[in-house]
């Protein structure tokens, strides 16, 4: 390719930020030796939606809605919003070996045999390789076109030749437009490859699948670019050790992105888990201290999430405060209400909150299952093992009432729970499930009163003992 041609501009393969000279360390995201040469093309970029048409009043229009590609995977529908839309675009991140091509598979064969041809398009592994693994899965194939290509113009062609349903691209960091000379994987190649094939979808009714692994920062490698172009993105996550696999979405334009789908890693594959709250609280040591249960509605359907809590003195300097899986300065303001509230001496404790399972709670409905974990791990004192606590802190230490509570009393009641802490004002208008004792609390105070003491302790240990001796 000839240089003088065509200008060459710097780009943070990061962040995007672009510089007319090479920069050691990136102004905008601040990471260091992220620039890289890149070719623009002498063309404006094309657009990803089809263009030239004269502006049209939306009463006017037709709706012609194509009707969702709704999959025999359960837990992939709900994530998507009810099934895949056709002609969109979506993005499947996740660490190396976590799982996407797996899922990808299964579900491009899922949905070649219940609906039409499906194009799987691998920069990744042979023919050879993704029979195996196919093998492995059970999947025989009909309907199923295995591609290995990596030249996006080429994979364009193909895919206009065949027009499939469903098309994947495995994965987005390996394949490449010629021209822009360029590296696959580098941002220039990610935008463009990713535009032309939203715009192959747009113009197609082709839903296309691409996969993106994540860097150690948690982006999908590099760029947040394509977050941005692509309609849907989705995240597989979980724990090297452990072989539950979740599915997140992290942008929907046609659904909820508080939903998530939870699955198991086998060998025949990703298989759906049916009962996730039994899942996530099957590591829970009874009586733990340090632990509370909290019912959480993130999307559609509640789960029981385990919250842990660990407060230590500080040795040094400030006290420190952790939170994985809740928002930090939620943590910070519930110390502060346990602190002045509730009379709890946190402020020279260091304090880590960890939601178990790797799940992220934003809803603050799960406030006072995390106040109490940071009080039962303070006292020393385990919370009662029977019971589930609900409810939103306010900054004087009230318990303020949170939405749909009778969904989340009715899955702690088909775990077991015999419990609810929730607040007062919450109480009259509910029906509790048969079985399950409502405890009505006005104030953190009073829940952590009722949930925390060492007599409830004891007589809990003696009820343990007496159902064991029978
Ligand atoms: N024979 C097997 N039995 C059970 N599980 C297996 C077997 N072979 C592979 N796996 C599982 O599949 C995972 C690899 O899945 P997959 O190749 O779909 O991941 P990926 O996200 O596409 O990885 P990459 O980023 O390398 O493309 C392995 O980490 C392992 O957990
Ligand atoms: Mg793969
Ligand atoms: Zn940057």
């Amino acid at each position: 390719m000839t240089k003088a041609s065509h200008k060459t501009i710097f780009v943070c393969q990061n962040c995007g930020r672009e510089s007319p000279k090479w920069l050691g360390r990136c102004p905008n995201c601040q990471e260091w030796n992220t620039f890289v040469e890149t070719v623009i093309r002498a063309e404006p970029t094309p657009r990803t939606l089809p263009q030239g048409s004269p502006p049209q009043e939306l009463s006017k229009l037709a709706s012609n809605q194509l009707p969702r590609l709704v999959l025999p995977v359960t837990e992939f529908n709900r994530v998507l919003g009810g099934g895949i839309v056709p002609g969109s675009l979506a993005l499947i991140g996740g660490d190396p070996g976590i799982g996407k091509s797996t899922l990808l598979l299964q579900i491009a064969a899922a949905v070649a045999k219940e609906t039409g041809a499906v194009v799987y398009v691998s920069g990744e592994e042979s023919i050879n390789q993704i029979k195996l693994r196919a093998d492995r899965l059970g999947i025989t194939g009909e309907g199923l076109y295995l591609l290995t290509e990596t030249d996006i113009e080429v994979i364009i062609d193909r895919l206009r030749e065949l027009s499939p349903k469903l098309a994947v691209i495995d994965s987005i960091q390996t394949v490449y437009l010629g021209e822009l000379g360029s590296p696959p994987g580098s941002l220039a190649q990610l935008r463009e490859c990713t535009m032309q094939l939203m715009r192959l979808a747009k113009a197609s009714d082709t839903s296309i699948f691409i996969t993106g692994h994540v860097t150690k920062e948690g982006a999908i490698a590099g760029p947040r670019v394509i977050e941005h172009i692509v309609d849907v993105v989705l995240y597989i996550e979980g724990e090297s050790f452990s072989s539950y696999r979740l599915l997140r979405s992290a942008k929907n334009r046609f659904g909820s992105t508080n939903e998530i789908g939870l699955f198991e890693m086998r060998g025949q594959g990703l298989v759906e888990v049916d009962n996730p709250s039994q899942v996530l609280l099957s590591e829970r040591a009874r009586g733990a201290i340090g632990s509370a249960v909290v019912p959480t509605l993130e999307g559609t359907r509640p789960l029981l999430v385990e919250i842990q809590a660990l407060t230590s003195t500080t040795s040094f300097g400030l006290p420190r405060r952790t939170a994985n899986g809740i928002d930090l300065g939620r943590l910070l303001m519930l110390t502060a209400v346990l602190t002045k509230r509730a009379g709890l001496a946190l402020s020279n404790q260091d304090i880590i909150v960890n939601v178990i399972g790797g799940l992220k709670i934003s809803e603050p409905a799960a406030d006072l299952a995390i106040a109490l974990a940071i009080a039962s791990s303070f006292r020393d004192i385990e919370v009662d093992p029977d019971i589930i606590a609900i409810g939103e802190v306010g900054l004087s230490g009230e318990l303020r009432t949170v939405p749909q509570i009778e969904r989340r009393l009715s899955e702690g009641a088909r775990l077991g729970f015999r419990r609810c802490l929730l607040p007062r004002a919450a109480q009259g208008g509910i029906t509790a499930p048969p079985g399950t004792e409502l405890i009505g609390v006005s104030s953190l105070r009073d829940a952590i009163r009722v949930a925390i003491s060492k007599a409830k302790r004891h007589e809990g240990k003696g009820f343990e003992q007496q159902a064991r001796s029978t």
